[in-house]
């Protein structure tokens, strides 16, 4: 009998914990406060006159007003537009212009952020809880010989950060979705605690290339490519609601000025006939696999991990 499981709500999961991309940092100037949805929720984005950027939930803890209407920089604090209470990026509230004494649960809700090679992260935990895991250093960022910024692209998607990690252990997709050539012993894919790694050693419409990725959560992911130019990809998520994110490429390469452009839109173009089949597919929580599907299996026990 067919089997009739269908997800009345497409992900029914809600957000995964990690580290999810909120900026680059060429974006965010010191004193810049900006309005950000994120996580399901309300957020304000900013950086500190002392350069230490911080996101908080946007709703004063005081009597409500919105921290991203009206609301401004002052030191390393948001100051709220309605009666000037300061709020610092780790929440604690450290002003209220008229009180003798600030009381004790005084607290903005903050998120954690990291701030590393050009970028911008914030940490999402459902329950609040401190970070897991570490981002990783990307020694290309600022080496000699590598491009100095980011090539860089987004889009919007009606989709869930976990169907995105899973496209990667989902090699059987890549034949048919990427006109790649994939042969048995082509695919790695390693679970590390809250990361893994994944190989491919196929044939890229392009020319013979080797390709390598490392997924830190699940709100990044890079690979490496090596070849004619080599480069690294980062692929950032970041949800905007439950079923609704921000797809964004980056990359680094080797390549001469003049061939970033083009490099860069070939890799666009690559990821780019997913996006119809991520907006309009549902999530199986038991997919129908065959015996050759790869470690998608493996895949969903890696990805539980994060709820
Ligand atoms: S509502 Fe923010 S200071 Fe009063
Ligand atoms: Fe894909």
């Amino acid at each position: 009998m067919e089997n009739q499981e269908v997800n009345s709500e497409r992900f029914p999961f809600g957000v995964p914990f990690s580290w999810y991309q909120v900026a680059y940092s060429d974006d965010l100037a010191p004193g810049e406060l900006r309005n950000l949805r994120a996580f399901g929720r309300e957020l304000v984005l900013f950086r500190g006159e002392d350069g230490v950027a911080g996101l908080l939930d946007a709703h004063c803890p005081h009597m409500g007003a919105h921290l991203g209407f009206g609301g401004e920089v002052v030191g390393s604090a948001v100051e709220c537009p309605f009666h000037g209470w300061r709020w610092r990026a780790d929440g604690v509230c450290a002003h209220i212009p008229y009180a003798k004494r600030i009381p004790a649960e005084a607290r903005a809700t903050s998120y954690p952020v990291c701030e590393r090679f050009g970028m911008i992260f914030g940490w999402y935990h459902p329950r609040g809880e401190a970070p897991l895991f570490e981002l990783p250093e990307i020694p290309e960022w600022g080496s000699p010989g590598w491009c100095s910024r980011w090539q860089q692209r987004a889009v919007e998607l009606a989709t869930h950060p976990q169907e995105i990690a899973e496209n990667g252990p989902d090699w059987r997709h890549l034949e048919k979705v990427h006109a790649m050539q994939m042969s048995e012993q082509d695919f790695v894919f390693e679970p590390d605690g809250y990361g893994y790694r994944w190989y491919l050693g196929g044939q890229v419409s392009a020319g013979e290339s080797t390709l390598q990725g490392n997924n830190y959560g699940v709100g990044l992911s890079t690979f490496r490519q090596g070849g004619v130019h080599d480069a690294i990809v980062l692929t950032t998520v970041t949800p905007i609601e439950v079923d609704r994110l921000i797809f964004q490429l980056s990359m680094l390469s080797r390549a001469p000025e003049d061939e970033l452009a083009a490099q860069f839109d070939y890799h666009w173009a690559f990821a780019e006939p997913d996006f119809r089949i991520w907006e309009h597919k549902i999530h199986r929580t038991r997919p129908l696999l065959c015996e050759e599907d790869g470690p998608i299996a493996r895949f969903r026990g890696w990805a539980a991990q994060f709820y």
